[in-house]
């Protein structure tokens, strides 16, 4: 049994052991899970869920549906891009489910790497066909045979999608599985970051102290001449 393994059995319900001081957003192809996976996380994290299309449609008074119709798909990027950016540079933490779209936008795509630690939720194509087939309301899924652009569109984002700083291979187990996976890999996360932090400030401090010194050196140099 692997170190991970074990640990999971001794403890089913992992908790966060850094502070957090980023935001957190979900990325991933439409059915991956983003609203059921990412209200479940903020629930265990005791953070806000908050979901990018849900915030665009407020702010259009339209559903996506009917922006793609009406305005385009091109407006509704621009609104998306918008939004996302209010939405992770606002001071409160929370937990952003992001459209399917929105990481292919290298604007926002910046942004979220930036502002946010980012987690790409990774589902085989069968299960999204599955999942996606129990709604209409997706304008991108209306236009043709829904496996053969949810295929087509696993081959242009998730090489992007691999950007993430976090990569979740979620299927058909439960929920809370998922949940857990992604906290245990949060931890992983936060511990390389807290050791890179630790290590960059120790640099600097290495070169504030040399700095002193030769400053300290020329003083007397001045001084003596
Ligand atoms: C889209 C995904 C949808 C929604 C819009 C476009 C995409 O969100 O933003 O229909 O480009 O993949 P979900 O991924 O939440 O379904």
């Amino acid at each position: 049994m692997n170190n991970l393994k074990r640990k999971i059995k001794k403890n089913p319900e992992p908790r966060l052991r850094y502070p957090l001081r980023k935001s957190i957003s979900l990325v991933g192809l439409m059915g991956s899970g983003k609203t059921t996976i990412g209200v479940r996380l903020a629930r265990r994290l005791n953070m806000k869920f908050v979901d990018s299309d849900h915030e665009i449609e407020l702010a259009a008074s339209h559903t996506v549906s009917e922006i793609f119709e009406k305005f385009g798909e091109e407006d509704f990027r621009k609104g998306e891009r918008r939004v996302i950016k209010r939405l992770i540079t606002q001071e409160s933490k929370i937990v952003l489910g992001t459209g399917g779209g929105a990481f292919m936008d290298p604007k926002t795509r910046g942004r979220l790497k930036r502002h946010t630690i980012v987690i790409w939720l990774k589902v085989d194509v069968d299960l999204l066909v599955e999942r996606t087939s129990k709604r209409d309301t997706r304008p991108l899924l209306q236009k043709g045979n829904p496996r053969k652009i949810l295929q087509k569109l696993t081959e242009e984002r998730y090489p992007v999608y691999k950007e993430a700083h976090i990569v979740i291979e979620s299927g058909q187990g439960p929920h809370d599985k998922v949940v857990n996976d992604i906290i245990w890999k949060l931890n992983k996360y936060l511990a390389i970051e807290k050791k890179k932090y630790q290590k960059r400030m120790a640099r600097k401090k290495a070169m504030m102290k040399r700095n002193a010194e030769k400053k300290g050196e020329k003083e007397n140099a001045d001084n003596n001449s």
